[in-house]
């Protein structure tokens, strides 16, 4: 007969142990009780990078790798990505439920009219060095909001958690904006409340004199359906930052702030920019070979490649790709596209590639597209930032209120010095 356990026998001891089984996975404090003798610790299980542990429950996203599928709240990302927008996925990222039209209408009044920001926080950002980092604006200043909004720590009244997550929602593009505005030493522009989220965030962005900005609608849906995509994504590196800092009771602002300095790494959502910077340095077709060759001799990354849950094509991209035809129809194309089609064909043909399961990610395509519409370079992650917002902040809910949860707190496996004595600075 079958059973939904697991039998372990530990050699030094002979013991045998059974172990249940639950969602196949064994809880790894199960492993405690293997023991060598009464004053042993116990068994641990050993997991760099998280690669095989799960952290927690989740009824967010799903994704399966192997097939390439990715799912909010059960909903294929191909049909949100092309039948929603992104303050209905967001809502229903946060609720697990589409909304009802009130419900829809109301969320989105009031994300749009959270928009504004306190004018010190302006005054805050216009301190910063005229050619600084947009998304090191974004991080300090997305920081700096906690200290504007205290209630945020008052973190287990849903009524104040809720405000703090329409303003930030709301905010954040405004932030964004300005983070760009500065860098280009431009005036910053102030929300218009009557333009789409999308919209309104283009208008900020790129409005100058004229008195009313119209976005263009194909780059404002373009802009929205990358949004899309970026919404979440369960448990990467800034999510699981997201979790690990919020576990410790700390606001929602500081905590983002974590999960954003996480996404701002190369290997994660600065891959965008990364992947740009590959794609001038190769700087034509006729390079591409040479540089694959550098990434087989393990002296590069391919940059946008390659993904620690998809083993096969990431769903993102293949609708990136989609939209980027769209965009380029407005802009025209990005000459840099010849050079990453080149690069997708002859990595997806390769065996170095093929047996490594490596395929293009969400990063791939979306900084072409972001270049197109001018987006400079260094304001990618910061595109990445703004709609992974509600997949922090639903995953930061979702933490709080699973009694399962604790302090994150790993344990580690000291292979240091035994005790020794304190040596004098002169017998050293
Ligand atoms: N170029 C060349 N080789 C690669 C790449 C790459 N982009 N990615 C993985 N490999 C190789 C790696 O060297 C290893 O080879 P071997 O087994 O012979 O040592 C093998 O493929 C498995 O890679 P891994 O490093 O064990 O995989 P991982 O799950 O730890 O890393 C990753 C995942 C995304 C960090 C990695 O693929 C990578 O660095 N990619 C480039 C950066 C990038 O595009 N990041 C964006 C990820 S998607 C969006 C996001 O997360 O925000």
């Amino acid at each position: 007969m079958s059973k939904d356990t697991l039998t372990i026998t530990d050699n030094r001891t002979g013991r045998t142990y059974e172990i249940p089984i639950e969602h196949d996975t064994i809880q790894a404090m199960a492993l405690r009780q293997i023991k060598v003798n009464e004053d042993d610790f116990g068994m641990m299980s050993y997991d760099p990078a998280f690669k095989n542990t799960a952290s927690t429950k989740s009824t967010i996203t799903y994704i399966d790798g192997d097939k390439g599928i990715l799912r909010y709240r059960g909903y294929p990302i191909e049909q949100l990505a092309e039948k929603s927008n992104y303050l209905e996925t967001a809502y229903l990222i946060l609720y697990g439920e589409l909304p009802t039209k009130e419900q829809y209408d109301e969320w989105e009044y009031v994300i749009l009219h959270h928009t504004f920001v306190h004018e010190n926080i302006t005054q805050l950002m216009k301190g910063f060095r005229h050619d600084a980092h947009p998304m090191g604006m974004f991080i300090a200043t997305l920081a700096a909001m906690s200290t504007y909004y205290p209630e945020g720590r008052e973190i287990s009244d849903p009524d104040k958690r809720i405000k703090q997550i329409h303003r930030l929602i709301a905010k954040l593009p405004t932030v964004a904006a300005f983070s760009y505005r500065h860098n280009r030493g431009l005036p910053y522009v102030y929300p218009d409340n009557d333009l789409s989220y999308t919209g309104n965030f283009l208008s900020m962005l790129d409005k100058m004199s004229e008195a009313k900005y119209k976005p263009d609608p194909v780059l404002e849906r373009a802009l929205d359906v990358l949004f899309i995509l970026h919404a979440d994504h369960e448990q990467n590196c800034g999510t699981a930052t997201m979790r690990v800092i919020g576990s410790s009771h700390t606001d929602p602002y500081t905590a983002m702030a974590g999960a954003a300095a996480a996404l701002y790494g190369p290997l994660h959502g600065g891959a965008n920019e990364a992947v740009l910077r590959m794609l001038m340095e190769i700087g034509d077709v006729k390079n591409v070979p040479d540089f694959v060759k550098a990434v087989k001799n393990r002296e590069r990354l391919l940059m946008g490649f390659g993904h620690r849950v998809y083993k096969n094509y990431d769903p993102r991209a293949r609708i990136i790709k989609q939209v980027a035809d769209e965009v380029f129809e407005v802009t025209g194309k990005n000459p840099l596209l010849a050079i990453a089609l080149e690069l997708e064909r002859i990595a997806l043909e390769d065996d170095f590639f093929v047996e490594r399961n490596l395929y293009p990610n969400v990063d791939f395509y979306s900084g072409i597209i972001y270049q197109a519409m001018r987006f400079p370079i260094a304001m990618f992650p910061v595109l990445f930032a703004i709609p992974r917002t509600i997949g922090w902040l639903s995953q930061w809910v979702e933490m709080l209120e699973d009694s399962e949860q604790k302090i994150a707190r790993p344990r580690q496996i000291y292979l240091g010095e035994g005790e020794r004595d304190f040596v004098p600075m002169d017998k050293r």
